[in-house]
């Protein structure tokens, strides 16, 4: 069967990776998440002090760039594959509060983008690959097959990923949630290198109201039809 190339862009927490990752499972395709990979570089920063509430020093970062080396391993248990900083799963370490008050600007700074963007373009030359992001239909895949764009309201993002929070053991408050998602929208869509936006050719998919299951089912109907037509 021919495979094909599904790029998943949209906000943060619309729950782009949970329908990614049930969609490559399903078609048998690769899935990469690559806002994990902005976080192992963000994980990076904060190690090496580079970045902090009152200080970033993006040109320290940029020098540091080559000795970052982002991989991700398959996890039979999980069904997914994990992400590795420099050999050491981090998939745990780059989901928290902290790393996700930073990401947006490490994910603003060009040389950062560039690094990944060629990585996430030899992940993918294959085809066979649903890959979840802000750029993927945009920048990284602009031929991509099939396109979604994911958007549900900031409240019920901010709940979904409060929950998801507290459900792993995290100590947050919804308010610090919900900001920190307005924050990483704001940052994310008028960041000027490759601001988060629709691609022309992309379908939007509005989930604030969708279940789980709605979803994979409609998004999986789209894939069939896309692979069908090729
Ligand atoms: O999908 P996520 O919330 O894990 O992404 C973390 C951050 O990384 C998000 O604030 C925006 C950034 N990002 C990006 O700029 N480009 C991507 N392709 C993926 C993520």
């Amino acid at each position: 069967m021919n495979k094909i190339t599904i790029a998943i862009d949209g906000f943060s927490s619309t729950g782009k990776s949970t329908v990614a990752k049930q969609l490559a499972k399903y078609l048998g395709y690769i899935y990469v998440d690559t806002g994990a990979m902005y976080r192992a570089v963000t994980l990076y920063a904060m190690e090496k002090g580079l970045i902090s509430d009152d200080d970033f020093n993006i040109e320290a970062l940029v020098y540091q760039l080559p000795n970052i080396e982002i991989s991700f391993k398959f996890n039979e248990i999980l069904g997914f594959a994990e992400v590795y900083l420099n050999g050491i799963n981090v998939e745990k370490e780059i989901r928290t509060l902290k790393v996700s008050g930073f990401v947006s600007q490490v994910a603003a700074v060009s040389q950062v983008r560039h690094k990944l963007v060629e990585q996430q373009q030899k992940m993918g030359k294959d085809k066979g690959v649903v890959m979840d992001g802000r750029d993927i239909g945009t920048v990284v895949f602009p031929d991509a097959e099939l396109k979604l764009f994911m958007t549900a309201s900031a409240e019920k993002r901010a709940i979904r990923r409060y929950e998801e929070l507290i459900g792993r053991g995290d100590k947050v408050v919804y308010e610090d949630v919900l900001q920190n998602v307005q924050e990483r929208d704001h940052i994310d869509t008028t960041r000027k290198d490759s601001p988060l936006e629709k691609a022309k050719d992309a379908i939007e998919i509005d989930n604030s109201s969708l279940s789980l299951e709605e979803q994979f089912d409609k998004i999986l109907q789209l894939a069939k039809m896309t692979i069908e037509d090729i």
